[in-house]
């Protein structure tokens, strides 16, 4: 696939997307130029054949339904190739696969910020392994940013009060421009930076010789002590709030009836607008945490609330179910 290298035009195939987007791409333009190039060549010829001089007899044609036909069906049948190949690629993107390596995104006016669920923080950088599927948790703190890496053809609006994610599997090693593609400021042109793909050895290098502030969960579990949450959210059945402990991911009944997917969307409304989505059999007691956790703090919080379902055992912060772990303490103080 080679073919765009050595067009500056295209940037770099860097991810398994890039193809398929620049195949879709070079389609579109291959039917437009056809076309463009299909009515100036008429416009010629019937200019010239039915120029003024020759004082041409117009023949008068009632209808034609084979012609109809045609104009209708090609149109359509073109635009609907370009509908489902489109469509195709586009949820491909959307949809990450089970299993993808999670880094969370913080845009800003003006710079990006990437969170590595082992602990390292980057600025206007982001380190991934080549070969491995990552998908992107992202979050605004202010406006409407747009995280685009144009080698790896993947460009996904990073918005405010939610969470929005992408994905991509990098194929090459080396550094790639990074860049916000939303206008949101007045140093919108300077929130770029760069993605440094690496061998997956050299990554596990390079998250090892992190700033060794520890895990994401483990900070989130400091944050869910600190903030009280582990007040209500006990692990056993005698909370006050709904038990986390393997709700990510699961289907959650609502007050109302209603009933939805505990996905990172929902434990941060849940955590910012408690009173929107009570689980049933709770009341709204819970105050809100608007103003009080920053966008880094609540990934924190959404990674230890993820990590709850995990293995037992292992040493992240995983609550055992009907057991009271040490880090589910009855606080001093009894209101929260
Ligand atoms: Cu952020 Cu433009």
């Amino acid at each position: 696939m080679g073919i765009f290298n050595n067009i500056p035009l295209f940037p770099p195939q860097a991810s398994t997307f890039a193809g398929q987007v620049d195949a879709l791409y070079f389609f579109l333009t291959a039917v437009s130029a056809f076309f463009s190039v299909l009515i100036a060549v008429m416009i010629v010829i019937f200019a010239v054949r039915y120029r003024r001089s020759r004082q041409p007899e117009a023949e008068q044609i009632e209808g034609s339904l084979v012609l109809e036909l045609t104009w209708t069906f090609i149109p359509l049948g073109i635009a609907m190739v370009m509908f489902a190949w489109g469509s195709w690629v586009y949820f491909q993107q959307t949809r990450a696969p089970r299993g993808a390596m999670e880094i969370y995104i913080v845009g800003k006016q003006w710079m990006w910020k990437a969170q590595h669920v082992e602990g390292p923080r980057e600025i206007n950088q982001l380190h991934v392994p080549a070969g491995r599927d990552v998908k992107l948790i992202m979050t605004s703190q202010d406006v409407i940013h747009s995280y685009f890496i144009p080698a790896f053809r993947t460009k996904a609006d990073v918005i405010p009060g939610r969470y929005t994610s992408t994905w991509f599997n990098a194929t090459t090693p080396g550094r790639y421009h990074l860049f916000c593609a939303e206008y949101c400021g007045t140093q919108h042109s300077g929130m770029i930076g760069e993605v440094v793909v690496m061998e997956p050895s050299a990554y596990e290098e390079w998250l090892a010789g992190g700033t060794g502030e520890g895990s994401l969960s483990s900070s989130g579990q400091k944050l869910f002590q600190e903030l009280g949450c582990a007040t209500c959210h006990r692990s056993d059945t005698q909370g006050r709030g709904p038990n986390l402990v393997g709700v990510f991911g699961k289907q959650v009944r609502l007050n109302d009836g209603r009933t939805v997917v505990a996905d990172e969307s929902y434990l941060r409304e849940s955590i910012m607008n408690p009173g929107t989505k009570i689980v049933s059999g709770f009341t709204p007691i819970m105050p809100t945490f608007e103003g009080q956790v920053s966008e880094e703090s609540m990934i924190a919080l959404v990674t230890y609330i993820k990590s709850l379902q995990s293995a037992p055992q292992s040493g992240t912060g995983a609550m055992q179910e009907g057991t009271t772990p040490a880090n589910v303490t009855a606080p001093p103080n009894k209101n929260r």
